[in-house]
């Protein structure tokens, strides 16, 4: 919806390249996971604070904003089901962008779990923003009330 650039105007910018930036984030870190262990570490110590920060943002304009105007304009069981997987599943990030703070952080350097944990979200960032990309925003996209409906919250805020 949003994310297609040349139906994009206004405000509606603001949000097409939050999602660009998630992506870019993926393949930051699948980058930064081929790495060699301490150059991987170095290199996540860095993107970490943006990261995190940003990462949070982005929940946060989904929540507040995309998912209430989807539930609103297109009531269906399967939309809260899918509202609710994915309000979850920002929480779980959350939690896993802790996590990896605080083995960063850590005297102990333990690259295994860091490892571990990095491939571990990667794949779930990669699955959730599919699937916000290729069954959610279509949706929402060809649902003329929807698209009103978020251009009126965007312009008001
Ligand atoms: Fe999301
Ligand atoms: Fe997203």
């Amino acid at each position: 919806m949003i994310f297609r650039k040349e139906k994009i105007e206004g405000k509606f910018i603001k949000i097409a390249q939050e999602h660009e930036v998630v992506m870019q984030y993926i393949d930051k870190l699948k980058n930064i996971s081929k790495q060699p262990a301490e150059k991987k570490m170095a290199q996540l110590h860095e993107l970490w604070p943006a990261f995190q920060s940003d990462m949070k943002h982005h929940y946060k304009i989904e929540e507040r904003f995309l998912f209430p105007a989807a539930l609103l304009t297109m009531p269906s069981i399967e939309l809260i089901d899918m509202m609710l997987t994915l309000q979850k599943e920002h929480g779980y990030s959350e939690r896993d962008m802790a996590r990896m703070k605080a083995l960063l952080d850590s005297q102990t350097v333990d690259t295994a779990s860091v490892s571990q944990l990095l491939g571990t979200m990667i794949q779930d960032l990669e699955e959730h923003a599919r699937i916000e990309m290729e069954q959610l925003f279509p949706q929402m996209d060809k649902n003329k009330k929807c698209r009103e409906l978020i251009r009126g919250i965007l312009l008001e805020s």
